[in-house]
């Protein structure tokens, strides 16, 4: 049984006073919930405040990005070493919108994977297809290409505890939800390639998210379905009540 995943990727948004209220009001909304493993990944400026801010509560800490190397002259990149240090136990890595805006590649996310698990932190790996891949009937191409190349010359073991998170890019940000068929046929592919790549057993341990528009009226269809084990939640993390709501998508 795969434990569920609801992360939030607040993106460019929450200051550190509106990062610490908005954990602070989220806490107790979710704080008798157990079975869902609770994440929250605030912009850098924020971390080591909202880590102050979780500290002793069941919400754990990602980033939305990280750099493969762990010190050096690399002006402007944190490191895993420094995000385990403000407390990170995850790391959002390969996000669309860093592959869209900020040159990201599958060998840049191939080497910040690597980085990773090195440094002790759980990726939460993004891939996805553009509409226009979707309408070219490439969706599976891409994925298996993303996945591919994402994590090409690791062994299973290597793996950890590797999140996989799907978001079409056509869902994010655009109220346009995969339906729960749509996400479902996607996650089962790429199961299915974990299981070429590495075996079943890696293929079922491996928790795969569903990102793209989740909101509290849509979370329940999305989480029936057997190979979405969780969420990846932009806009509605932004609000405590929306993002409670989603996390007790079972209760
Ligand atoms: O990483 C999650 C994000 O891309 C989804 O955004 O606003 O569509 O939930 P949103």
């Amino acid at each position: 049984m795969r434990k569920p995943v609801i992360a939030g990727n607040w993106k460019l948004f929450k200051t550190t006073t509106e990062a610490i209220a908005l954990v602070t009001e989220l806490a107790p909304l979710v704080g008798t919930v157990d079975n869902v493993e609770i994440v929250v990944a605030p912009v850098f400026t924020v971390l080591s405040s909202v880590q102050r801010a979780i500290a002793g509560t069941n919400i754990s800490l990602a980033a939305q990005n990280v750099f493969w190397e762990e010190e050096g002259a690399f002006t402007g990149e944190v490191s895993p070493r420094m995000l385990l240090d403000v407390g990170c136990s995850h790391v959002i890595i390969g996000h669309s919108e860093r592959r869209q805006y900020f040159g990201e590649t599958d060998t840049t996310v191939n080497r910040k994977i690597r980085a990773a698990l090195n440094g002790e932190l759980v990726p939460i790996f993004c891939i996805g297809e553009t509409l226009a891949e979707r309408e070219a009937g490439k969706t599976f191409d891409v994925l298996e290409r993303q996945v591919r190349g994402g994590l090409e010359g690791f062994t299973s073991d290597q793996l950890g505890p590797l999140i996989v998170a799907y978001e079409p890019v056509w869902a994010i940000g655009t109220g346009k939800t995969a339906t729960d068929d749509q996400a479902q046929e996607a996650h089962a592919f790429v199961r299915g390639v974990l299981a070429k790549m590495f075996d079943q057993g890696t293929a079922e341990r491996t928790r795969i998210l569903y990102g793209g528009s989740v909101k509290p009226d849509n979370v329940k269809g999305l989480m029936s379905r057997p190979d979405i084990d969780g969420a990846l939640v932009g806009g509605a993390s932004l609000k405590a009540d929306s993002f409670a709501s989603i996390v007790r998508f079972g209760a």
